[in-house]
């Protein structure tokens, strides 16, 4: 009984959560956390980024990752490696470096397959977990290699990466990705894509273009950090749009938050928001799976991104079940 559970039922691969490294203190937190019939995956929120792990050029340290990885082996979780390649935390030496196309490829290529090398594994799958006893940990079915490259009126992004090396560095990527782990999933994954749009249509061409070339790439990821009231009606035509070109998606930050103070109306918009945006996912054959960005009020990134904003999660901060809660079971039974 409880979330991912339901999810497998009725056909999906998971339903997980992001969590990190200084939640796991919290026992209270770690009993829901830890329970694979509510949460079948886990995405570490911060400790695979590049800051976390290749803080010096050439020095790496997977402590902490390793530690999400471990936690997910242990409870038979899935585990998605979260990511690669974006503009936001970046070690100084990344983005003070005055790059040359060579150089920063060269860094690119050493980072992803460095640390999609690390966490290689044998592939794990839905229906037989836990596979790898011969690992100390999980390894990701599926990598966020390259996150969040465009901007919302879909041009990229303009970053270290992008204005060193175009549009390349998105193939150079997952080249190198697809050479360290050749079974893992290799996503894209962005925000503000759940509708159709300018950004979506952008990431639309990107995943032709690529597939055009070539170039691997298995899924894109629809964040889907929303707000209450606003879950974009045409989500379903667009994710039967992208997996029309054929790609998987995954829902994989899923969050969706509310102008403070909490009403009992506002609570209800949300509960009907998530399900929304989870029977969406139930609807579209090729959306395998879905994420929260963290369970949990106690724990969730809005409050201090959004001034004013929060109670985004479908626990509260007591972790109680809000009526979100039973709102993506409904849209689990969809
Ligand atoms: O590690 C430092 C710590 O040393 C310091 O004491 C502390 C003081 O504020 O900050 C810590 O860093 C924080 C880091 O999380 C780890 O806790 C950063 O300030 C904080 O900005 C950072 O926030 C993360 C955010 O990404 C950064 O952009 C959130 O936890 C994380 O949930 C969020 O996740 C992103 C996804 O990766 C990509 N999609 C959007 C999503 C939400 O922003």
């Amino acid at each position: 009984n409880g979330l991912n559970a339901l999810a497998k039922t009725q056909g999906k691969l998971y339903l997980g959560t992001a969590t990190d490294n200084p939640e796991l203190t919290d026992t209270a937190y770690t009993t829901i956390l830890d329970n694979n019939m509510m949460f079948g995956q886990l995405t570490p929120a911060n400790s695979m980024k590049w800051d976390a792990t290749e803080p010096e050029p050439g020095t790496f340290t997977f402590t902490e990752g390793d530690q999400i990885a471990d936690l997910a082996q242990t409870n038979g979780q899935l585990l998605r490696g979260h990511n690669c390649v974006w503009y936001n935390q970046l070690p100084s030496w990344v983005t003070s470096t005055t790059w040359n196309a060579t150089g920063l490829t060269a860094a690119i290529e050493r980072h992803v397959s460095t640390v999609v090398g690390h966490y290689k594994g044998i592939p794990s799958s839905s229906d037989q977990l836990p596979t790898q006893a011969n690992l100390p940990f999980q390894s990701p079915d599926a990598w966020d290699v390259v996150n969040e490259p465009f901007n919302d009126d879909g041009t990229f992004r303009s970053d270290v990466f992008y204005d060193t090396l175009g549009e390349s560095y998105i193939t150079i990527a997952l080249n190198a990705a697809r050479a360290a782990d050749p079974n893992a999933k290799l996503y894209i994954n962005d925000y503000n894509i759940e509708g159709t749009g300018v950004k979506s249509t952008a990431m639309q061409n990107l995943i032709q273009s690529l597939k055009a070339a070539g170039t691997p790439i298995d899924g894109v990821g629809i964040e889907s950090h929303l707000i209450v009231g606003e879950v974009p009606t045409t989500m379903q035509e667009n994710l039967e749009a992208i997996t029309a070109l054929g790609v998987e998606v995954a829902i994989t930050e899923l969050d969706i938050r509310m102008t403070l103070p909490e009403t009992a109306a506002l609570l209800e918009q949300q509960k009907s928001d998530y399900q929304t945006v989870i029977s969406t996912c139930m609807a579209v054959e090729k959306c395998v799976g879905m994420t929260l960005w963290d369970f949990t009020d106690k724990y969730s990134w809005v409050p201090s991104t959004f001034s004013g904003q929060g109670d985004a999660c479908p626990w509260d901060e007591n972790l109680v079940r809000k009526p979100a809660y039973d709102g993506i079971v409904a849209g689990l039974q969809s």
